[in-house]
């Protein structure tokens, strides 16, 4: 099966749907001319697509929010939906997404975007359309798009007369709801015509604008009718020209519901056709607060799909809708208006299933190994009651699925399961793995500090690990964060569960290393999480120490001018004023950077710059007890961080690649595992701790004879003290024995690659492999990793 929701690049994507379906592979192959031929495919030859179906990507919780993806194959084609609430979701097969619908503006609903669009852009996708509420559209003619790290570009917005959008496979209608943001009292109930844009490959998040005011609307999209078939068999017993030219103009007339008359004799299509069918209608409903109740229930256009005649009747509601909008009167009175054939499904944090397998998997066999330092994923369970429907509902689980067409049908085949037992059972077979976790058991730690890994991947976040971002947590009410890549609040989520509000209100200051997308791009979601922690928790407000370099206020400037407020949740200190003997110009700054100290108990904050990208920083923690934290965040060797953390007691530190791969490492400017381990020892830290691992080496690196006593690599939701130290390097016996199979791939790689490097010359670097140093000095970038591409289908076939 090729699971949805897996963190892969295009290219990847596109690799699996050939290896797992030969049918289409001639169609997958080439996405331009997927685009090419349904472009020269005839109007007029709609016979609808048989296969349509809805499914769940995120199921509405905490951490993975409501979105839903719409499939029909046309012919050989696919074609692809999507209703999107939240994208912290998968990229899934995005080679074949063409449409994207938005509820509304919001980073909630929309935040997902920038990583989706990099990820398009990533992989040549030609064109996809966006469609959505009215701010979508700047002066009906042009919209500025952003992305997370300043690039501006303009693209050409297609106004869309029709209040429709309709191509081969459905019509969508958007009814907007306004509530006005200002004056909640006052609501307009109003149309609109929406905007189709039509992005440029290489642009980047869409900016919403005025997001202010709470508008969203409703999706009702309706499948084109497919006519019903002709029966020549029959045909040929009546005495019709089957087989002959003449027969032609017949069946046209007869689908088209015309009776005919042949040779005198009348004939009524039913008599020669099946039952047409009519396109089904479903409706996506945003309906996000109490305000938006009134012109809901009381809006007239969608009065028609409530009657249940037999054109309009709704297959499916699907309710964006949060309990306590659920659980009023008046909604629930809107949802019995509906003909109790009519299936609602409903995507709220009212969840609890998991969506990540592959990760519950992982976690569940390392838990094996240490149950402290891997401990168990945990789920966010809200507060609030589920409500009282009083009509039959589904709620959403991830990958479920409702079919269209052929037979309206829920389909559960595709949710994954996760089986903790079946996982242990698996790792347990593993042979030596048991008798390793049995040799490397008995170790007592102390508690402070306690570091928490959540991502330790590089470049795009995956399955398995995701990016950039350590929790430190320094005492029992001080935590701090060093990095922060998208889904980082995600990951939090999974790992406290629960207690993801209080560990958020202790949540002090951030770090951000540098601006690749892979280090910041979560941190708008995270404040505004942090800020909901503070507010249901009843504390006192505080913005949060930002320690970064000063050109992420560019990107925090626009996203608090066009969308949403966010200034006041940072103070912001830039990372060059924390140097060796900078100069601090600004009373402010000096005042707020003694603050963050005391605030973690730190005697000293110290930065670096690093050998990485423009403005990337190291940097080192001195806490008053004596402990010193240095976090590399992205570089090649650097002297400057060797001499900021002598004889630091903890080292993090990058190691991109493997050993024997530095001249790549060297262009993309990243270390390699001995460079990394180098670092450490020329620093004499008591314990180096590697990251940031690429994506090729999703469940472990390759490990070198660098290794050594000091050494330990990290996993997401890794936890560990600095009383654990002695305990890291034991845990790589019983790792190399759990996944010896990926190691043993790895090396065989490794082995293919040097044999190759010495049959071949180097070469001038103008052929092969596209380098990026140019766009990457304008910061615009997703860190490339040209993942394996082998190695990460065959992973994918495995699990
Ligand atoms: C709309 O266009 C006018 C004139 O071109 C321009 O001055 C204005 O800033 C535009 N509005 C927005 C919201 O971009
Ligand atoms: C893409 O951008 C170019 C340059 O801005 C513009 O000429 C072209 O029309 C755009 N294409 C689409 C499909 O918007
Ligand atoms: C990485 O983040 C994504 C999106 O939030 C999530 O689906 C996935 O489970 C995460 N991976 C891990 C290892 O937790
Ligand atoms: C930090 O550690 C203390 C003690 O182990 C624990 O009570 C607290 O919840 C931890 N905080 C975080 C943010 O992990
Ligand atoms: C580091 O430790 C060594 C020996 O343990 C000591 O000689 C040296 O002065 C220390 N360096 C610093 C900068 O503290
Ligand atoms: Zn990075
Ligand atoms: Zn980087």
């Amino acid at each position: 099966v090729w699971s949805l929701s897996v963190w892969l690049t295009l290219r990847v994507s596109v690799r699996l749907m050939q290896t797992q379906s030969s049918r289409k592979s001639r169609a997958v192959r080439d996405t331009l001319r997927h685009v090419k031929v349904k472009e020269s495919r005839r109007q007029g030859e709609l016979h609808g697509p048989s296969t349509v179906y809805v499914q769940v990507l995120g199921a509405g919780s905490r951490d993975n929010g409501a979105s839903l993806y719409v499939f029909s194959e046309y012919n050989r084609y696919c074609k692809m939906f999507f209703f999107v609430c939240v994208l912290f979701v998968s990229r899934i097969k995005i080679a074949r997404l063409d449409n994207i619908f938005l509820t509304r503006m919001s980073w909630e609903t929309a935040g997902g975007l920038s990583g989706m669009i990099l990820t398009l852009k990533d992989t040549g996708v030609p064109q996809c359309v966006l469609s959505g509420p009215p701010q979508l559209c700047i002066n009906n003619t042009k919209i500025t798009l952003i992305d997370c790290l300043f690039l501006f570009l303009s693209a050409a917005v297609r106004p869309y007369t029709e209040p429709q959008y309709k191509d081969d496979t459905m019509t969508v209608s958007q009814v907007p709801l306004f509530c006005d943001g200002n004056d909640l009292k006052h609501i307009r109930v109003t149309h609109f015509s929406s905007h189709i844009m039509i992005i440029n490959v290489s642009f980047h998040l869409l900016r919403p604008y005025g997001a202010q005011n709470h508008i969203f609307c409703l999706m009702f999209p309706q499948l084109h009718s497919k006519k019903g078939n002709f029966m020549a068999l029959k045909a040929k017993e009546m005495g019709l020209p089957v087989g002959t030219a003449a027969i032609g103009p017949i069946i046209e007339a007869l689908k088209a519901g015309k009776t005919v008359t042949h040779e005198g004799k009348e004939i009524r299509p039913e008599e020669l056709c099946t039952p047409a069918d009519p396109g089904p209608v479903f409706l996506v409903v945003d309906c996000p607060s109490e305000d938006f109740i009134q012109p809901l229930c009381t809006n007239h256009v969608l009065q028609r799909y409530q009657t249940g005649g037999s054109e309009d009747s709704t297959a499916l509601v699907v309710h964006m809708t949060p309990e306590s909008v659920l659980d009023t009167d008046e909604y629930k009175s809107w949802m019995e208006r509906f003909p109790s054939s009519t299936e609602h499904l409903v995507m709220n944090e009212q969840t609890f299933t998991p969506h990540n397998t592959r990760s519950h998997k992982l976690q569940t066999q390392l838990n094996l190994i240490h149950p402290e330092i891997f401990p168990p994923l945990k789920l966010y369970k809200t507060k609030e009651p589920p409500a009282s429907l009083r009509v039959p509902n589904v709620r959403a689980e991830c990958l479920m699925k409702f079919q269209l067409r052929p037979k309206l049908e829920w389909q559960r085949d595709a949710i994954p399961s996760c089986d903790s037992e079946e996982f242990v059972k698996e790792a347990a077979e593993v042979p030596k793995f048991l008798v390793e976790v049995e040799e490397c058991r008995k170790f007592q730690a102390a508690k402070f500090p306690e570091i928490v890994f959540l991502g330790t991947g590089s470049s795009l976040p995956m399955k398995i690990r995701n990016v950039s971002g350590t929790l430190v947590n320094i005492s029992s009410s001080q935590s701090l964060l060093l990095d922060c890549g998208e889904g980082t609040f995600g990951q939090l989520c999974r790992h406290y569960g629960d207690d993801v509000d209080e560990i958020l209100s202790r949540l002090s200051t951030i770090f951000v290393s540098h601006l690749h997308a892979d280090h910041h791009t979560g941190l708008i979601h995270l404040l505004l999480e942090r800020e909901r922690a503070l507010n249901s928790l009843g504390k006192a407000f505080s913005p949060v120490y930002l320690i970064a370099p000063v050109q992420i206020m560019t990107w925090l400037n626009q996203y608090h001018d066009h969308c949403q407020q966010i200034l006041s949740q940072i103070n912001i200190i830039p990372s060059k004023f924390l140097c060796d003997g900078a100069e601090v110009p600004k009373v402010k700054t000096k005042s707020l950077i003694q603050a963050a100290l005391k605030k973690n108990d730190l005697v000293k904050f110290q930065t670096c710059y690093v050998r990485h990208c423009k403005n990337a920083f190291a940097c080192s923690l001195t806490h008053q007890s004596g402990w010193q934290l240095v976090f590399s965040g992205d570089t090649m060797p650097c002297d400057a961080v060797v001499n900021m953390g002598k004889n630091a007691t903890l080292l993090i530190h990058e190691a991109t690649l493997e050993d024997g791969m530095e001249e790549e490492a060297c262009e993309k400017r990243h270390s390699t595992t001995s460079q990394a381990i180098g670092i450490g020892m020329k620093m004499n830290a008591e314990f180096i701790v590697l990251n940031h691992f690429s994506q090729r080496y999703a469940k472990i690196p390759l490990f070198s004879d660098d290794f050594n006593g000091k050494v330990g690599i990290s996993f997401d939701h890794m936890r560990i003290r600095f009383g654990d130290f002695p305990m890291l390097p034991r845990l790589i016996r019983p790792l190399k024995a759990l996944f010896a199979e990926e190691i043993e791939e790895m090396e065989e790689r490794r082995e293919r690659r040097e044999m190759k490097k010495t049959a071949e010359p180097p070469s001038n670097g103008e052929s092969g492999t596209s380098r990026q140093p140019d766009e990457m000095s304008k910061g615009a970038k997703r860190e490339q990793d040209d993942l394996n591409q082998e190695t990460a289908i065959k992973r994918l076939k495995t699990n």
